[in-house]
């Protein structure tokens, strides 16, 4: 399988989201990742479920909403409405996860779990049977354009040797000098923000970090 990018709107200027979404659309996203905090499981206060309505006429391209939130599962219903696709959670946040996959699933979209650095892949094993996407978060969840935790790399090796066949993802510090370990360790799905911010262009970006993968240096 080829690596998918997930390119995250979190470090484009707040005032404009709709014009660098369409260019990550045409540009080969993926899948567009929605940065949503509330200002209590992470200091800063994002967006909600509108912007993601808004955006998600963009294109055809797919949206998922990254929940860095208190009681995510209050907002599950919104953003499906609004035309996710996906739906991520963080398992620190929450008393039920496996039924909270399995809500997702029933309201037809595709459940991710996140954990953070402090949280160990032994974590997820439990939900296996009702998760279709692990979020290996590789900085502490908050900001864009921190550094790759490296050890948090060890953990998508883990994760990979309990679930074959899932889809995992990670998320902070992601650049072509980055990206090639990762992938193969087993990450499949990869969010960029600020690295596709600095590229000549985000089409560009998103094709550098694809061609990257393969690179093993760390
Ligand atoms: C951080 C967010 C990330 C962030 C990644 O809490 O979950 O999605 O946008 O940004 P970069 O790619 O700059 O590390
Ligand atoms: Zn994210």
């Amino acid at each position: 399988m080829s690596p998918r990018i997930c390119p995250s709107i979190l470090s484009c200027d707040p005032g404009g989201y709709a014009d660098p979404t369409l260019l990550m659309m045409r540009g080969g996203a993926d899948i567009i990742h929605l940065d949503v905090m509330d200002g209590q499981f992470v200091p800063p206060i994002t967006f909600g479920a509108d912007l993601a309505k808004s955006l998600s006429r963009q294109g055809d391209t797919p949206i998922e909403a990254h929940l860095m939130t208190l009681t995510p599962q209050a907002h599950f219903r919104a953003f499906t409405d609004a035309g996710c696709t996906r739906i991520i959670f963080h398992i620190e946040t929450v008393a039920h996860a496996h039924r909270y996959c399995q809500q997702l699933r029933e309201m037809g979209v595709e459940a991710g779990v996140a954990i953070n650095p402090s949280t160990p892949a032994s974590a997820l094993e439990p939900l296996l049977d009702v998760m279709d996407l692990a979020l290996v978060m590789t900085v502490n969840p908050g900001w864009g354009g921190q550094k790759l935790i490296g050890t948090c790399v060890d953990k998508v090796r883990a994760i990979r040797a309990m679930a074959p066949d899932l889809a995992i993802q990670v998320d902070g510090g992601i650049d072509p000098s980055t990206i090639g370990p990762v992938w193969d360790a087993g990450a499949t799905d990869f969010v960029a923000g600020s690295y596709l911010m600095r590229a000549p262009s985000i089409s560009e970006g998103i094709q550098e970090l694809k061609s990257a993968c393969g690179s093993k240096s760390l």
